[in-house]
Formats: structure tokens, C-alpha cells, sequence
């Protein structure tokens, strides 16, 4: 496992934060323009990039549906790098890609962000970029705290041994090219991703752990709203509304 500090990086770093969900679960379809802490949940996300050392370009992968709210959130900001905007696909993996592809060759290190995880740092971007570059591939993941049990027909199979399980979070981070020759080989074969890092892993490519934090938690369901809500209310305290990160 690898903690990063908050450091120069060497090369470019570029984000691609996926944006396009239909937000399903949430009930509403631009989730990630609901507002916590007062402002789009994709706002935040942008800030805590923009404090990130290293970064040369982002770019953000909309929906159809969402493409108006998002141009608006970015338009907002003032970013010290072109922030692009694309439109995304029907699976998370479709977006990730189109995000990736409109990414410069001139990026080494390509970082990968829900937009629906407000509450990312931008040490935990500088750490996923760090250990990325030095190991090919990197993913911040926390410690399952619950015990998790396989199912089957309405009853338990299996208790999972919890010491070995990390959930995984987003910042996940790839060499650029490594993560695109990844998906191509996946595409041939016609293989279903639930995440991109498990594209490397099938490849045999080692993927670094990053220590991230519980509450870089992904808004879901309406609940998660509430949280994610009062822990930036908490982080913005006392800091006269600017995030510390
Ligand atoms: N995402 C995306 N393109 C998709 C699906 C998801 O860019 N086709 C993005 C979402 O916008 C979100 C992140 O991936 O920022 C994580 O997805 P999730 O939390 O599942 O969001 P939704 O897909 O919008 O929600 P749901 O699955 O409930 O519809
Ligand atoms: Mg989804």
C-alpha cells in the first residue's frame, strides 16, 4: 500500500471524471448536479481536482440529459487546465473510455473520478497519481468494515474472511496507454467490466492499494445525500466556506 503526500508530480496528469450516469437509484437523472453543501455535487469534485498539483487536463463525460447542467458547473469555475466536456455511454465502462480517448497523448498518468463522490481530496488524487506512475496501475480502496455473506436463493453460502476485502473508491489511476491497450483486449473479447482496474488484473498487471478515506463515499441512494451533506457542511466550518482538503 502506498500513502501519497501532497508533492510535485514529474509528467502530466490528466482526469477523467464520469458524469453520465442516469442516476437510477438517486430518482433523479442528473445526480451529480444535486446540490450538498449548497452547491452540485460535480462542483466539488472539480475543486478538489483544481487543488491537485500535477494535473494538465480534465475532462468531464456528460450525459445527453445532463450535458446543459454540467457546461453550466463547469462554466462556473475558472481552471488553471482545459476542462473538455464529452458525452458518455450506456455503461460506466463506455463513459470511462470516452473520457479517456479525449485525453491528450501527452498524458502519461490518466486518473478516473465519480463525479458522484463529492467529498474526494486532492491528496488522494496526488497519492492514486504517485503510486500510478510508479506501479502501472493504482486504485484508493478502503477496508470493508461489514461482513460480507454470498447468497444464494434467499440464503447464506458463504462468509466471506473480511481481513482480505477493500472496497474499492474512485480515484483509480493508469498509465494511459496500459489502461487503453486494457480495454481494447477487453472490447475483442467481448468481456463485461465492473471496473477498469479489473481490465489490468485479468491481465496479470499488478494493481497498487491506496489508502483512502470512509468518507469518500459515493451519493446512491437519497441517504447518502444526507451524509455526504453534513460532512461538507463539517469540512467547510470554520474555513469561512472553502474546503479543506
Ligand atoms: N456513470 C457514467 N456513465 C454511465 C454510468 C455511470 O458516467 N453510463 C457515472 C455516474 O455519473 C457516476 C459514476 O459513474 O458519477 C458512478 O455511477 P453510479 O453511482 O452508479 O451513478 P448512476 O449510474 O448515475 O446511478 P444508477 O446506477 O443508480 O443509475
Ligand atoms: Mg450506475
Amino acid at each position: 500500500m502506498s500513502r501519497g503526500t501532497p508533492e510535485t508530480l514529474p509528467g502530466v496528469v490528466g482526469v477523467v471524471i464520469v458524469a453520465a450516469g442516469r442516476g437510477e437509484r438517486f430518482g433523479v437523472a442528473a445526480k451529480v448536479l444535486a446540490n450538498v453543501g449548497d452547491r452540485p455535487m460535480l462542483a466539488w469534485t472539480l475543486d478538489a481536482v483544481a487543488r491537485a498539483p500535477g494535473v494538465g487536463e480534465v475532462v468531464v463525460v456528460a450525459g445527453e440529459h445532463s450535458e446543459r447542467g454540467i457546461r453550466d458547473v463547469v462554466d462556473a469555475g475558472s481552471w488553471p487546465y482545459p476542462v473538455r466536456i464529452v458525452i458518455g455511454g450506456e455503461r460506466r465502462h463506455d463513459s470511462v473510455m470516452a473520457g479517456v480517448r479525449a485525453i491528450s497523448a501527452t498524458v502519461d498518468v490518466v486518473l478516473i473520478h465519480d463525479a458522484a463522490r463529492p467529498l474526494v481530496t486532492a491528496d488522494l488524487f496526488t497519492a492514486c497519481a504517485a503510486a500510478a506512475r510508479a506501479d502501472g496501475a493504482a486504485i484508493v480502496a478502503v477496508p470493508v468494515t461489514v461482513t460480507i455473506k454470498r447468497v444464494r436463493d434467499g440464503a447464506v453460502v458463504e462468509t466471506s474472511p473480511r481481513d482480505a476485502l477493500w472496497a474499492a473508491q474512485t480515484p483509480q489511476g493508469f498509465v494511459r496507454r496500459l489502461l487503453i491497450e486494457a480495454s481494447e483486449r477487453a472490447d475483442q473479447r467481448h468481456l463485461d467490466v465492473t471496473d477498469e482496474a479489473s481490465l489490468l488484473e485479468r491481465l496479470g498487471q499488478p494493481v497498487r492499494i491506496v489508502a483512502g478515506s470512509q468518507s469518500n463515499l459515493k451519493v446512491t441512494h437519497p441517504s447518502d445525500l444526507h451524509i455526504a451533506d453534513a460532512l461538507l457542511r463539517r469540512r467547510t466550518a470554520g474555513t469561512g466556506g472553502v474546503a479543506r482538503t
